[in-house]
């Protein structure tokens, strides 16, 4: 594919007199892995709330496989291959692991799942995609670890099969062990299905095996961008992380 699979141009978000994102460009080219860091606050989840369109950009554009999409609204954007996890992982609390998972499946599938009843082996093969057991998919998210929430997250964007997949703290709040789970669930899918990952992380040591690029933000602004090896030695970096 000619250009990068998303562009950001221009993009500004400001909450009042916050100017939580203020003028930030960069392009994912299909199959790269970019990771998105940057001190608290510096407006990384208000970048994927505007990839995503749960926010309104106050000014830019976001473009998608070569189309503006900045006023195409979150549904589309789902249906068009772009799909994202949160910091907090939030189940449905009520259903099973598996019904999670169920819900996140296409809006067609949901449909096909109305008139034909639920495809129990689909959710079910794509929580064992993940490393659930099948006695996990029939529990309740009360009753799983971080880790097993995480991957809960995953799994619901698994299901819509998505092209580009933000990522937003996946290592948050896990154990040594769960985080190596996880990349190397990451790495799996991203052979398997070609997927395209921005992965926001306040932990760069996990971080650094999986990221081909970094972009360093600041106040809502890109500070640096290269290699993890280079933004780690740039001292702009240093600066916003030491002046946390
Ligand atoms: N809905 C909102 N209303 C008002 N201010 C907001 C809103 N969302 C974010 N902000 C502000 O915008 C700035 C950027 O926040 P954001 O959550 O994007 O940062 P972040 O880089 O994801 O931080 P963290 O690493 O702590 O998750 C912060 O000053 C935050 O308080
Ligand atoms: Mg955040």
């Amino acid at each position: 594919m000619a250009g990068p699979l998303l562009e950001v141009r221009d993009l500004r978000k400001s909450f009042g007199g916050i100017h939580a994102v203020q003028g930030l460009s960069f392009g994912v080219d299909e199959g790269e892995t970019l990771g998105l860091i940057g001190p608290n606050g510096a407006g990384k989840t208000t970048v994927f709330n505007l990839i995503m369109a749960e926010l309104k950009p106050t000014g830019g554009e976001i473009w998608f496989r070569g189309e503006n999409i900045t006023r195409v609204p979150t549904h589309e954007r789902v249906k068009r291959g772009i799909a994202r996890t949160y910091q907090v992982p939030q189940p449905f609390g009520e259903m099973s692991v598996g019904a999670n998972i169920r819900v996140g499946m296409a809006p067609d599938d949901l449909w096909k799942l109305v008139t034909e009843g639920a495809d129990h082996a689909a959710e079910a093969e794509i929580g064992r995609s993940v490393g659930f057991s099948d006695e996990q998919i029939d529990t309740l998210p009360s009753e799983l670890a971080m880790g097993d929430l995480r991957r809960l997250e995953m799994a619901r964007n698994v299901a819509v099969s998505p092209a580009l997949l933000l990522l937003d703290e996946v290592f948050a709040g896990l154990t040594l062990r769960e985080i190596a789970h996880i990349s190397e669930l990451l790495v799996e899918k991203k052979r398997k299905d070609g997927l395209t990952y921005i992965i926001v992380s306040h932990d760069l040591r996990a971080l650094a095996p999986l990221v081909d690029r970094v972009i360093v933000m600041s106040f809502g602004a890109a500070i640096a961008q290269g290699t993890f090896d280079e933004v780690v030695r740039d001292a702009a970096v240093r600066e916003a992380y030491l002046g946390q």
